[in-house]
């Protein structure tokens, strides 16, 4: 079965095409992104009304795109699948209003995918797809969650943030240092030069005893931190800048660290999978890399590219939920979104 993926629930549009086959998981046979970061960073985050906007812009062509590029017609796709949430409502609308016009066009059945089950899948989009069980982190710009996923639908939830998110930690830190939007690659980057030991920084939760994140403490911290510096922050004579960003890196990575160790650990899973857009980290993969090795763990992440939201990853989520028999695509096309989905309610909206 062929399924036309369609992501467009924050500031990427993304579509896929991803083949089901005879045994084994599903394959991406075409994909295309258009990130609207360039459009957003003069606001210096998502502005929702230009997001939906641009997304209506885009999806046709990236939808002709992927269909050329996989030599495919769109009579031949079996299964229009879009995000339904969560994610921003106007956002959401347009891509399950193209997906369900297309499906109603076509006569072909629609389904609508969780943002979130759509990272959580992503690595099986890699070369070296995981097997189940395993559990999961899943650190996106919204949420960080540990999961104890068993199969397909299967997720319980171990533990997550009672605040920020991990990206929003990376996010409002990179923001407060005057770093550019989105600010987990940019703090990143600026972390390479710098000392992560140079500051002190809280790690909140991290001997909780359980599996819960918090990282708002963090975030006041470091704009503490970056108040007392004052003009010395910006100072290319010093490299201050860098060292809180890496200090600010390493307290991040640190408690996603530890927590998945211990979930790990108390699970008595040996395999790990790692999704959302700070799975894309630099320093957290090096860190659970060497943390799982020694603790005789396979890790699993998302190729680099399809960390961030992309069409591949809904398009591959549809293809697993109706191949497990978890979904069956509906000929209904009287869509909704869902902006506040969480993940533990999936079966009760989702089909
Ligand atoms: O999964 P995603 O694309 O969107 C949501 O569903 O939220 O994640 C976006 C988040 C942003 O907070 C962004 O700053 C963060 O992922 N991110 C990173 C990196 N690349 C993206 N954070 C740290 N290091 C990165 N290299
Ligand atoms: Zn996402």
């Amino acid at each position: 079965m062929l399924f036309l993926g369609i992501e467009s629930s924050c500031d990427e549009t993304g579509v896929a095409l991803v083949e089901t086959q005879a045994t084994g998981v599903p394959r991406l046979l075409s994909h295309a992104l258009f990130s609207q970061i360039d459009m957003h960073q003069a606001y210096g985050g998502v502005v929702p009304e230009l997001a939906s906007r641009d997304h209506i812009r885009r999806v046709l062509p990236l939808t002709r795109e992927v269909l050329s590029k996989a030599q495919r017609e769109l009579t031949e796709v079996d299964v229009v699948a879009y995000t339904r949430g969560p994610g921003l409502a106007g956002a959401l609308l347009v891509g399950a209003g193209v997906a369900c016009a297309l499906g109603a066009a076509l006569q072909k059945p629609v389904l609508g995918v969780h943002h979130l089950e759509g990272h959580l899948l992503s690595p099986f989009l890699s070369d070296d797809p995981p097997e189940f069980p395993f559990v999961a982190l899943l650190v996106s710009g919204g949420h960080t969650q540990l999961m104890k996923v068993d199969a397909v639908g299967s997720y319980e939830i171990l533990g997550e943030t009672i605040d920020d998110a991990a990206g929003e930690a990376f996010d409002k830190s990179a923001k407060l240092m005057g770093l550019g939007y989105p600010g987990g690659p940019a703090l990143s980057r600026c972390a390479e030069s710098g000392d992560s030991k140079a500051f002190k920084l809280p790690r909140p939760l991290l001997h909780s005893g359980n599996f819960d994140f918090s990282f708002a403490g963090l975030k006041t911290a470091v704009l503490t931190q970056a108040q007392k510096l004052g003009d010395a922050l910006h100072d290319p004579n010093t490299s201050q800048k860098a060292n809180l960003a890496a200090s600010t890196q390493a307290a991040i990575v640190e408690i996603l660290l530890k927590k998945s160790m211990a979930a790990l650990k108390a699970t008595g899973m040996k395999r790990l999978v790692v999704a959302g857009g700070v799975g894309a980290n630099r320093s957290l993969r090096v860190e659970l890399n060497e943390a799982c090795l020694k603790a005789g763990v396979r890790v699993h992440y998302p190729e680099l590219h399809l960390c961030t939201d992309n069409g591949a990853m809904i398009a591959m989520a549809a293809a697993m939920r109706v191949q497990s028999g978890q979904q069956q695509p509906q000929m209904n096309y009287g869509f909704d979104v869902k902006p506040r989905w969480p993940l533990s309610q999936i079966d009760a909206l989702g089909v």
